[in-house]
């Protein structure tokens, strides 16, 4: 519950608070790496500003990374299930996947975004104050009228639902309000968002999605590797933004990463750390992107890299052959 005027903040909103500016974080890196030229998003100008000050090289190569290897598992899913499947993005932030899945013809029956209602509601007056951003909302949707309000919005194809990820009642009963279908499925997305919820709270998600779907992949992109000196640092440098790591436990190895998977009723799990994402990229993309900006210093490139992670599991009693899908 938000504090009212008269009330000091406590601590948990300060945190919450704090967790929420992380999004933006996320897309002024991600608008900077776009305007340099590493990939294309013509949607991502229509969330966040061009950021005034440069970003370090290391971080846009890492987040090309980011961006092709979710990509990549994304399309496969999408192949797999012949796109007769839904997609939920939790913690989405501003992301911008699906303008980019309506462009290539890529949509899923539905795809539902989650986050904090204060991020919903910044999210949703772009869309209604941008043609560009709406146009392709109105011409995804077929049958009853479109509803959307100041928090939440619901078309036949694309839904964003302001949720908080670890009350997962009301999760359930949004999601299905704005009809997500159980049987079919379904993709999870989470990037950069269950090390902001314990480990209880992150295994309940876990085990809500294991038990709700009866064929699904959990993509998860986050830190790895966080119990050395520099994951220690990377904690530091947040708690410094009151954003204390609250799962950074589950973030100590590629291990613990697929562990609580398992534990959490997934029949498969993997785990790769971006150095190694980054190794397995086209070597002509490899090219192109190293010429776009002089990196100086490879190490730094390689630390980072080798303290994030992609992870992905799966839950196939359809037998579509979810497990096959890999990097
Ligand atoms: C680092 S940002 C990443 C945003 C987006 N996934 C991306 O990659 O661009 C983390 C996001 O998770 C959301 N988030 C974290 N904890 C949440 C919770 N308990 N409920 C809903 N959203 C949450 C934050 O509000 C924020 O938008």
């Amino acid at each position: 519950m938000a504090a009212t005027s008269r009330e000091p903040p406590r601590d948990d909103d300060v945190y919450d608070e704090a967790v929420r500016g992380t999004c933006d974080d996320a897309s002024l890196c991600k608008r900077y790496a776009v305007s340099i030229g590493y990939w294309k998003d013509p949607y991502i100008e229509y969330f966040v500003r061009q950021p005034k000050e440069r970003k370090a090289p290391e971080i846009s190569r890492g987040y090309y990374a980011r961006v092709h290897g979710v990509s990549q598992l994304l399309t496969a899913f999408l192949k797999k299930t012949e796109c007769n499947c839904q997609i939920i993005n939790l913690g989405a932030g501003l992301d911008t996947l699906f303008w980019k899945l309506k462009d290539e013809n890529l949509l899923p029956k539905k795809y539902f975004e989650v986050d904090f209602p204060t991020i919903a509601t910044r999210k949703i007056h772009n869309i209604k104050s941008k043609p560009s951003l709406s146009k392709p909302i109105m011409e995804s949707h077929s049958g009853e009228s479109l509803l959307i309000d100041a928090h939440s919005l619901d078309s036949s194809r694309y839904a964003i639902i302001a949720a908080d990820l670890r009350e997962l009642p009301k999760l359930e009963e949004s999601l299905k309000k704005c009809s997500m279908d159980p049987h079919l499925p379904t993709l999870l997305i989470a990037e950069c968002v269950l090390i902001y919820m314990t480990p209880e709270h992150s295994s309940c998600l876990l085990r809500w999605a294991s038990s709700t779907f009866s064929a699904a992949m959990f993509v998860n992109y986050e830190q790895v590797n966080m119990a050395d000196r520099f994951g220690q640092i990377m904690v530091e440098n947040l708690q410094s933004r009151h954003c204390n790591l609250v799962g950074v436990e589950d973030c100590r190895t590629l291990e613990t990463q697929r562990a609580r998977f398992l534990a959490n009723g997934w029949e498969t799990a993997n785990a790769m750390d971006m150095m190694k994402v980054y190794s397995c990229l086209p070597p002509a993309d490899v090219k192109r992107i190293e010429a776009l900006e002089f990196l100086d210093e490879k190490e730094l490139l390689e630390q980072l890299m080798q303290h994030y992670c992609l992870c992905w599991a799966t839950k196939d009693t359809c037998s579509l052959g979810l497990a096959d899908i890999g990097l």
